[in-house]
């Protein structure tokens, strides 16, 4: 008998599945492949012009360069010239015309990887400039969107404005982000014998690389293949935006003959790839005297760059997240896509949320200043009700909330970060330092779990029970340190009895599990888990069927647990026994699983429906401390209460609360993103573009997850999808810092702070709000 101890799968603080690996450097990524000598590495050709046509590309000189193979631009793909996911309008290689600086033009491809970048300087591109669109304002002064803005309006926006008692307006200018994962976009491509090609790539979405490479090539589905092992970071950043690399990779494969490997360079990543959109909000709000939203009209901007990507569906999530925790009766919400000459925006953990909920925890803080009170009484006064009250509301977009709880987490959280003591602390600081001054900030989250379109809420999962009762799983998510596989593999042991070390995940495949969703939306678990719990189950069923009619027993009174197979007379079987004896007796030792969310819906036209399985909840209270000479900040604590329903595995989700908050703080405060005049970003790598570092995580971060109960919806173990939402958690530091200047000014006065909070905007506000 093996396993005599088992870890408990569910609900343990188990290590990923690949921490030591991770940690010792043996964790293999894409660039750590060993390939075959004869094969050849790429180096891209970027614009340098924003907006231009492109009249002609010379590439005799890099032809002649040592090593150089061959240089492939826009003519030499036998397909389509298109990686985009979903609006056909993202060309591989641009042609005729460049859209933005930094776009591909054309590629070499040499025997190493310095010969390709060198020979990259030897190509000579003639490209006329034309007038570009960059910014924000630019584009609202030419009117160049993607499309008409879309528009969701509940109840009667302008008159309940008009008749309410207070009234406040304004506007936010918040950044963009840079995914900054560790592993940089990277792609193998082997050529096959029949023409095909198998890709080894850092992707959240291998089915769509499958699709656009064999698009791009002419030739099926079926001749390419696509495996992730796991991505060094993805973020968002991977779910389309790595279609580039592997179609470029694809394309060398295929056209030398010779196994391809690319691997962006750092500077190019950040050139090449889209961002975080960087968004503006003009918003007017009508209250009444106890600080009640009546009325909102809000306006987001979105600079969505040269092309679509992914920037409706972000749009409709910041539209579906701007009422964020807060019932808001009468609104009109208006997305503007902004079409610029600047590389196409993309997903970024929270995809929308984020630039949604930041525009009305500003007006919280804003009626709070205006009215004098305290600004987490006035988000409480406009809280959703809980579950528990009996009282449901509706958001603007028609989804009945029936899971709230942030009246009860706000509580909790109230009394365990000790919130009125240090707020009179802190107003006894400031009036005692006038150079340093301290602020708290305290911002709920409710975040919306599915992805906003309904068909992409599906998953499939194939499970084998080798006869030595080990178990291999495969599903169709794919690991970028969020700690997925560590989940399902935790789930399906519970299923079996077995103890995690004999259930292994092998590298996500379009081979095994076909037409899979980027691993996207927090819902890698809840989709993943289910289908992969239900192929699990169907294969244990089997089994139980079997043994009740090989021992004359019920199969439902069969157990299986501690790795053993326990019959209702008392009998035990290891489980390996057990499998021995299902493959003597010819059962199918092998089953796939598929899950789909039910219940959810959304019309893309009205921008109605209940599009969001459920929400997850959590709750951040920040405290900073401002240098009102420098502008420098720093987040002394957190205090941070989220609700992972049932956790599957509380030490990967504290994880994602700590990691989540911690990025969406730098977001917000030393994440900047420069583009000049001409539309060239100039913070193109870690010299000047400030992600966090371990010294600016809070030197007391206190994450809790919530352990009382929800009213949980049907999730796997009722667990509840925790990757995005606590990156919106860092909201709070933004209002700490706002609290913090908001005393440097004489009258109570609402400080112009736009995002990110970085030390020269800090310390220009203060400079004004000191006028005032
Ligand atoms: N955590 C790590 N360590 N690395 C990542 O790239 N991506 C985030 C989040 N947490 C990410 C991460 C994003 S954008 C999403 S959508 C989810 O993980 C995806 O994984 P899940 O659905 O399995 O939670
Ligand atoms: N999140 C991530 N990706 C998506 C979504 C979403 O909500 N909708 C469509 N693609
Ligand atoms: Mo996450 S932005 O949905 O990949």
């Amino acid at each position: 008998m093996s396993n005599s101890i088992i870890n408990t799968p569910i609900s343990s603080p188990i290590v990923h599945e690949s921490a030591a690996l991770h940690v010792t450097g043996q964790a293999v990524y894409v660039d750590d492949m060993p390939l075959p000598s004869n094969s050849v590495h790429i180096a891209i050709g970027l614009s340098h012009v924003s907006h231009g046509k492109l009249n002609s590309i010379f590439v005799d000189e890099a032809l002649l360069a040592p090593g150089v193979v061959a240089v492939l631009s826009a003519a030499d793909i036998p397909g389509q010239n298109d990686c985009s996911p979903v609006m056909g309008d993202d060309p591989i290689f641009a042609k005729n015309k460049v859209m933005y600086n930094g776009q591909a033009i054309f590629a070499v491809v040499a025997d190493s990887r310095v010969a390709a970048r060198s020979a990259v300087e030897l190509v000579k591109v003639d490209i006329t400039p034309l007038p570009a669109v960059i910014t924000i304002e630019q584009a609202i002064k030419q009117r160049s969107f993607l499309e008409n803005p879309m528009c969701l309006t509940a109840g009667k926006p302008e008159a309940e404005f008009d008749s309410s008692l207070i009234q406040i307006d304004g506007e936010l200018v918040v950044g963009g982000q840079e995914h900054f994962y560790l592993e940089g976009q990277a792609a193998i491509a082997q050529p096959l014998e029949n023409g095909g090609i198998k890709l080894s790539v850092s992707s959240q979405h291998p089915s769509e690389i499958q699709h656009k490479v064999a698009e791009m090539l002419g030739i099926s589905y079926v001749d390419v293949e696509v495996e992730v092992r796991r991505m060094g970071g993805g973020f968002g950043g991977k779910e389309s935006q790595s279609n580039l690399a592997a179609c470029i990779a694809a394309l060398a494969a295929q056209k030398t003959g010779f196994p391809a490997r690319l691997v962006y360079d750092r500077d190019d990543d950040m050139r090449l790839t889209g961002k975080r959109h960087d968004a503006k909000l003009i918003y007017k709000a009508g209250f009444d005297a106890d600080g009640r939203i009546k009325s909102l009209i809000l306006d987001q901007y979105f600079r969505c760059g040269m092309s679509y990507d992914l920037s409706k569906a972000i749009a409709i999530r910041a539209l579906t997240h701007a009422d964020n925790a807060y019932y808001i009766p009468n609104s009109r919400l208006r997305a503007f896509l902004c079409k610029t000459h600047t590389v196409s925006n993309t997903a970024f953990r929270g995809f929308g949320g984020p630039q949604g909920m930041i525009g009305i925890e500003r007006i919280m803080d804003q009626i709070a200043t205006r009215l004098g009170r305290d600004p987490l009484e006035i988000r409480k006064v406009n809280y959703y009700p809980d579950y528990g009250s009996g009282n449901f509301q509706c958001t603007p977009y028609g989804q009945i909330v029936k899971d709230g709880i942030l009246n009860t987490l706000t509580d909790q959280l109230i009394v365990s970060a000790n919130y009125l003591d240090r707020r009179k602390e802190i107003d006894l600081y400031n009036k005692s330092s006038p150079i340093k001054r301290r602020g708290l900030g305290f911002v709920p989250v409710k975040f919306g779990i599915s992805f906003n379109r309904t068909m992409l809420n599906q998953a499939g999962a194939l499970v084998h029970v080798y006869t030595d009762g080990s178990v291999h799983l495969n599903h169709g998510g794919t690991e970028m340190g969020q700690g997925l596989h560590t989940k399902v593999i935790q789930i399906v042991a519970d299923v079996f009895g077995l103890d995690v070390s004999r259930v292994r995940i092998s590298n996500t495949t379009t081979g095994k599990v076909p037409n899979t969703s980027a691993t996207a939306a927090s819902s890698g678990t809840d989709l993943n888990g289910m289908a992969a719990l239900r192929a699990a189950e169907t294969i244990k069923l089997r089994m139980a069927d079997y043994l009740a009619k090989l021992y004359q027993s019920c199969a439902d009174d069969i157990d299986f647990s501690s790795g053993s197979v326990i019959l209702p007379s008392g009998q035990s079987l290891s489980f390996s026994e057990a499998v021995n004896q299902c493959h003597m007796g010819r059962i199918s030792l092998s089953s796939t699983g598929f899950y789909s969310t039910p219940e959810i819906h959304w019309d893309d036209n009205s921008l109605t429906g209940s599009p969001y399985y459920y929400f997850a909840y959590g709750v951040a209270l920040s405290e900073v401390i401002v240098d009102t000479l420098t502008g420098e900040s720093r987040v002394l604590r957190a205090d941070i209460l989220h609700d992972a329903g049932h956790s599957i595995n509380p030490a990967l989700d504290k994880g994602q609360v700590e990691g989540g908050f911690v990025q969406g703080v730098g977001w917000l405060t030393t994440e900047e993103l420069m583009y000049d005049d001409r539309g060239a970003l100039m913070t193109h790598a870690p010299s000047t573009y400030k992600i966090p570092a371990c010294s600016d995580r809070p030197k007391e971060l206190r994450v809790s997850l919530y352990d009382g109960e929800g009213n949980q919806s049907e999730t796997i173990h009722r667990s509840k999808a925790v990757g995005e939402p606590p990156l919106m958690l860092g909201i709070s530091a933004f209002s700490a810092i706002s609290d913090a200047i908001r005393g440097c000014a004489k009258s109570a006065v609402f400080p112009k702070l736009d995002a990110p909070a970085t030390a020269e905007r800090i310390l220009m506000t203060i400079q004004e709000h000191k006028t005032l």
